[in-house]
């Protein structure tokens, strides 16, 4: 019994695939988990209630108000109950109102207030799922931190075939599984991770500096989804206005300029068991950091005069221990792969996230990226666009294969 004690919200919306619904009751019923149903209108049409509230031993719930009694059925009291909530099937309708919220379902309701993850398995013809609609509500619902069940890494290359049919039951069992063994995983337990995240500020004068664009996004979902996983984390934090991780156990120290930020990783890196450079460090900094504010009346023409950063992650490189892994990022605009490689061996990296420059929804300061996971031995894993803490998972999970 993989799911003793899980709590389940199963959603089932109006597609033929509704039909194996019932199949995966039965197994996440089997399994221990308590599962309570919510169905659309439209699915109803194709498999009844009855059958559902017999197999879960719970009365459906289907409308905002029970027929009977006239009981207000709560979604955010579900909402609290669940520790998970499975949409199978999604149809292409269900996808597009939980992309929008258009709220004029219990099943909506429900997903709109849910605390829990959520999980989409789709379910339509090729056409539906093909349509540049229904990928663009996919790719939002994926932005928005559900996960959907049917786009495995490494299959996109291969088209479209196949795509839009609903996942066996016995394979969504095994997600909905996976998902709980790797919540409750401990897999870095008693490991030091240092992990550099946000800008840094090279001071021109007492009020102005070079900086860019990072948002500090990204160190920060690793540094929970680390800290989540048992590790010890220390994030050497450049200046993020007003964000911080909401994990007590990650301990940060803030630093403003990439040599502040050198100094404090040199101290860090001793004992680190894994450091991940995931700041934006600028490249170069002013010769002369002027004492107060330089005068608009003095200056005239202006040319700042610049000499180079170090650069952390190649430094830390050049003097890694036996057993310790580096993870840098590179953020490229164009010849990712050659590029992100190259860096991979200049800096002695063990693995590197590309991702890119040039997209709104990736990269710099966005809650979602689209990254690529390139490591030694010509490992290479492409995945699709995730919010940061789900690329944090995977690249958690790429650290943890790599031997030590
Ligand atoms: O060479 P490039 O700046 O593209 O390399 C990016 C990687 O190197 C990132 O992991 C970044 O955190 C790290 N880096 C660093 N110190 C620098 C420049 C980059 O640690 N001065």
């Amino acid at each position: 019994m993989r799911l003793e004690g899980k709590h389940i919200v199963l959603g089932i919306s109006g597609g033929i695939a509704a039909y194996k619904s019932a199949a995966l009751l039965r197994l996440l019923i089997k399994e221990g988990a308590e599962v309570q149903v919510v169905i659309t209108p439209n699915g109803k049409e194709f498999i009844t209630p009855a059958t559902l509230a017999a197999l879960s031993g719970k009365p459906v719930v289907s409308e905002f108000f029970a027929a009977n009694t006239g009981e207000w059925h709560s979604h955010v009291d579900l909402g609290l109950w669940a520790d998970l909530m499975v949409i199978a099937p999604a149809t292409a309708c269900t996808l597009a109102k939980m992309a929008t919220g258009v709220a004029d379902n219990m099943l909506i309701t429900t997903y709109l207030s849910a605390k829990e993850p959520v999980m989409v398995a789709p379910a339509m013809d090729l056409d539906m799922f093909a349509h540049p609609s229904t990928q663009r509500n996919l790719d939002t619902l994926r932005g928005d931190g559900v996960i959907v069940l049917d786009s495995p890494s490494g299959e996109l290359a291969s088209g479209l075939e196949g795509k839009g049919r609903m996942l066996e039951p016995e394979q969504i069992l095994e997600k909905v599984v996976e998902h709980f063994e790797s919540a409750s995983r401990k897999d870095f337990a008693g490991e030091k991770v240092v992990i550099t995240a946000g800008p840094t500020r090279e001071k021109i004068d007492d009020v102005r500096f070079i900086a860019n664009h990072s948002s500090g996004k990204m160190g920060m979902a690793l540094a929970e989804e680390f800290a989540s996983r048992g590790a010890d984390v220390t994030l050497v934090c450049g200046p993020v206005e007003g964000r911080k991780p909401v994990d007590a156990r990650v301990k940060t120290v803030k630093v403003e300029s990439a040599l502040e930020m050198l100094d404090a990783v040199k101290k860090e890196y001793r004992d680190a068991d894994v450091t991940i450079f995931a700041a934006a460090v600028a490249d170069y900094r002013p010769e002369v950091a002027v004492a107060g504010k330089i005068k608009r009346e003095e200056r005239g023409p202006m040319t700042l005069s610049l000499v180079e950063n170090p650069d952390i992650a190649a430094e830390m490189g050049a003097n890694k221990r036996e057993g310790q892994v580096n993870v840098g990022f590179a953020l490229e605009s164009d010849n990712g792969l050659q590029n992100a490689a190259k860096k991979l061996d200049a800096k002695n990296l063990d693995l590197i996230v590309l991702n890119p420059a040039n997209r709104s929804d990736a990269g710099f300061n966005a809650d979602t990226d689209i990254i690529t996971l390139i490591g030694r031995d010509n490992m290479k894993e492409e995945f699709p666009l995730m919010t940061k803490r789900q690329c944090a998972s995977v690249i958690a999970n790429a650290v943890a294969k790599i031997a030590r």
